[in-house]
């Protein structure tokens, strides 16, 4: 498999061998760092990190498995660079392009970091956008074969927003991979209709399926992994907090919900998450609206099927492995 010099854009823009071979190349890399083997396979080589949203996850791994890597880093803060305000996208992706050997970027739409990868020499990694948060799946999937040692026929289920970024991601993530694929939530939550359309293409060929509910309970039912994102995501304004609260309150990730699942089932989620009021926003928005968490209680979040942070883990040796793929 060879996949350098490709750009890291969207999950569909990757066939499914593809996919299955960054996972595999993460658990790998993750292998050799847990052993202390070294494995600098991009000594001497630089990359850009751009962040127009703020991170905690996807920078850090950024760093650290560049380092791992043998490479130098440069990370530029949501004010620290010319970038959309001084100097155009396609500017600043043929300047970057003749000092860095990769580009990573994190931003609003998806049409910015498509932008970038057309007028950059070098491969540009999609750190999130509004539509596409690729590198995740990546983690998300490489923690599911860890937990239950394949993808295929695993019932996934995604709680909540299922429009935005890690909805789009996961439903396309799983069409490929084989995965049955549920979201549940209010049906104007439901993700892009197009974007369904080629999904049930692509399960047709993996064995997926692709299934959209209302029902809490019924879209639980047997579930593998519950999923779920925050709902109102960065970028968005604060107004729409009232609305998201009203409409997805059903959909709150519950002890309820976890028991109707298998026996073996997983809590998952892509984090920051409000589980409690031990978060500025989680505190305002939860005295505000009189709740005690929003997408998932704390009581699932800290209970032993919950794999978060083995899944925030993940991110870093599956950006690794992006890396290493593609510099
Ligand atoms: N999951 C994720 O992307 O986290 P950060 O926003 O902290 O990078
Ligand atoms: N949907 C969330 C994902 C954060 C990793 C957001 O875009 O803020």
């Amino acid at each position: 498999m060879n996949l350098k010099g490709r750009d890291f854009l969207k999950i569909l823009d990757f066939s499914s061998e593809e996919i299955e071979y960054l996972i595999d190349l993460a658990a790998e890399l993750k292998a050799k760092k847990k052993n202390g083997v070294p494995h600098k396979m991009c000594e001497g080589k630089n990359v850009a990190l751009i962040f127009e949203k703020t991170s905690t996850r996807t920078r850090c791994s950024f760093e650290v498995a560049a380092r791992d890597l043998g490479m130098g880093v440069t990370y530029l803060d949501p004010s620290g660079s010319q970038i959309g305000k001084k100097e155009s996208i396609a500017d600043t992706a043929r300047v970057l392009c003749g000092m860095f050997d990769g580009i990573e970027y994190r931003g609003f739409e998806q049409e910015k970091v498509e932008e970038l990868a057309k007028y950059s020499c070098v491969p540009v990694f999609n750190g999130l956008t509004n539509e596409s948060h690729p590198t995740q799946i990546l983690a998300d999937f490489l923690t599911i074969k860890e937990q239950f040692g394949h993808l295929k026929g695993i019932n996934f289920v995604y709680m909540g927003d299922a429009r935005y970024n890690m909805g789009n991601s996961l439903m396309v993530g799983c069409a490929k991979m084989g995965l049955n694929f549920t979201a549940c939530a209010p049906e104007k939550y439901f993700p892009d209709k197009e974007l369904i359309e080629e999904c049930k293409k692509i399960a047709k060929k993996s064995g997926a399926t692709l299934k959209f509910e209302t029902d809490p309970m019924a879209a639980t039912k047997n579930a593998d992994v519950i999923y779920t994102d925050v709902w109102v995501s960065m970028g968005e304004p604060i107004e729409v907090w009232k609305e998201r609260i009203d409409d997805l309150a059903p959909y709150e990730v519950n002890s309820q919900l976890m028991k109707n699942a298998s026996d073996n089932a997983v809590f998952m989620h892509c984090l920051p998450a409000y589980h409690d009021f031990k978060t500025e926003v989680g505190k305002e928005m939860g005295e505000k609206f009189g709740r005690k968490s929003m997408e998932v209680t704390d009581e699932v979040f800290e209970s032993e099927q919950s794999v978060v942070f083995k899944e925030a883990e993940n991110r870093m040796h599956t950006i690794k492995a992006v890396m290493a793929a593609m510099m």
